[in-house]
């Protein structure tokens, strides 16, 4: 049957959507970012039509959580049937099926070998505070190895860990102490002006920060936890090379600390495989997720070695945490990524990696492409010899793919970020190359 969308009927934001940005705009919160004037009536697959009956094709997935595309009918129905049950009682204090089905699952599927078990919260910022309580508790030790360009969350302890942008942390000091950032590895942006594939073998850029951190301001054996993005998202989907990831895995087991990855946004299938982990073939301690795990239900969860959780008992808890209807609605979510969407995001991941490819060859205001599975970043320079960053070029191509029909995020500095729900086809992939390469040529004739 011939795909509705992308149908754009009345430029964008139509005489509906505008009275509820009006809305919006007189009575939230002003600190709310609203990337561009998207107003939504519904969703279906890969497909979101706004107020006025515009009908978009959905290249970011709500900022890559709606994993198995907009309201999949066996999620919709494993919540329904949920909700009609009972909506909360408490996970904290009681038992219910749902739940202990999640934490087995979960459990069984994180990486790494041996025993693992599982806490469920209502969001990502809550997984990773909790993963760094979990971390101190276990280590007894305070310190804590974070990274640059790492986005957590937006609770204080996860804007401590954080350091991708500074409007993040702006006046909400005194942060947590004993947080120390080091460079991430970013082989595309080498700063001793190395290769990419220089870089990837074991590059000083990152390795000296680290020695020198440790030679002078803080023990080895005071750190409780490297907490880190396995894959960076908010920071620009940059892919670390898999040597990185090795060298904070052994640097925890030679010293006694936690690693924890911070798969909130990479895991769930997203990248072709369950976690960036198993991609990678690095597996931490701890994982975090959240995001893509209930489809758009808000669910989270710390997954842990079973000999690293080990707070006390009554130490730590939730009163929403693990939600029976978010339980049902995770499990129907895992059913469908493991069995079918995630080979899926390899598929579509690959063939839109190659057509991002080509259409860089075409634009050299593209500076770099790269992605795993449906996951991929498009960085761009104002020359690529200088690799200097292209301001403001990532809202203007939003916009302009916006008012096509195409709806793309950006992240980073310049980057655009690939995060289509995991339930694209071959004909979504050629749609949205070709409407990302027409809203290209249109600014880059305007500009
Ligand atoms: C890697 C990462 N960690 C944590 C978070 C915070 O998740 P939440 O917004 O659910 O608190 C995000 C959200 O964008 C994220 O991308």
């Amino acid at each position: 049957m011939a795909k509705t969308y992308p149908n754009i009927l009345v430029t964008p934001p139509g005489p509906k959507a505008q009275a509820v940005i009006a809305k919006d705009e007189r009575y939230s919160s002003p600190s709310y970012i609203k990337e561009y004037p998207l107003v939504v009536e519904r969703g279906s697959g890969a497909m979101i039509e706004d107020v006025d009956g515009n009908r978009y094709l959905d290249f970011m997935a709500g900022i890559a959580v709606a994993a198995t595309g907009h309201s999949h009918p066996k999620v919709v129905a494993a919540i329904e049937e949920a909700a009609h049950k009972f909506l909360h009682i408490c996970s904290t204090d009681f038992y219910y099926p749902a739940f202990s089905d999640l934490c087995e699952r979960l459990a069984k599927l994180a990486p790494g070998k041996g025993p693992k078990r599982t806490f469920l919260t209502n969001s990502g910022a809550e997984a990773v505070e909790g993963a760094i309580k979990l971390a101190r508790a276990h280590t007894k030790r305070q310190n804590i190895i974070a990274f640059e360009g790492s986005f957590h969350g937006r609770t204080t302890g996860a804007i401590s860990l954080g350091s991708s942008k500074v409007k993040f942390r702006r006046h909400f000091g005194p942060l947590l102490p004993g947080v120390y950032h080091l460079p991430y590895a970013n082989t595309y942006r080498c700063t001793l002006g190395r290769s990419a594939a220089e870089c990837a073998d074991g590059c000083e850029c990152w390795q000296a920060p680290a020695e020198r951190l440790f030679r002078e301001r803080v023990g080895k054996d005071e750190i409780a936890a490297v907490i880190l993005e396995p894959i960076l998202g908010e920071g620009g989907y940059v892919i670390p090379p898999r040597g990185f990831l090795q060298y904070w895995r052994d640097f925890c087991d030679e010293n006694g600390a936690v690693l924890i990855y911070d798969e909130v946004q990479t895991g769930i299938g997203r990248t072709g495989r369950m976690f960036a982990a198993d991609l990678l073939d690095v597996a931490p301690d701890v994982i975090c997720l959240a995001k893509g795990l209930g489809s758009g239900m808000p669910i989270g969860a710390i997954v842990a070695r079973e000999q690293v959780m080990t707070w006390d008992h009554g130490s730590h808890g939730s009163t929403f945490g693990g939600n029976p209807v978010c339980c049902a609605a995770a499990l129907a979510t895992l059913d469908l990524v493991e069995h079918g969407l995630m080979q899926n995001a390899a598929r579509m991941g690959s063939m839109l990696l190659a057509g991002f490819r080509k259409i860089a060859a075409k634009h050299e205001v593209i500076g770099d492409v790269r992605g795993a599975g449906l996951l991929l970043g498009i960085e761009f320079v104002t020359d690529r010899k200088t690799k200097e960053i292209y301001h403001h070029f990532v809202h203007q191509l939003e916009l302009a793919a916006f008012k096509r029909g195409l709806l793309l995020l950006g992240c980073g500095q310049s980057t655009i970020r690939i995060a289509p729900p995991l339930v694209i086809d071959e004909e979504d992939v050629a749609t949205g190359l070709r409407i990302f390469e027409e809203a290209l040529a249109e600014l880059r004739v305007a500009v």
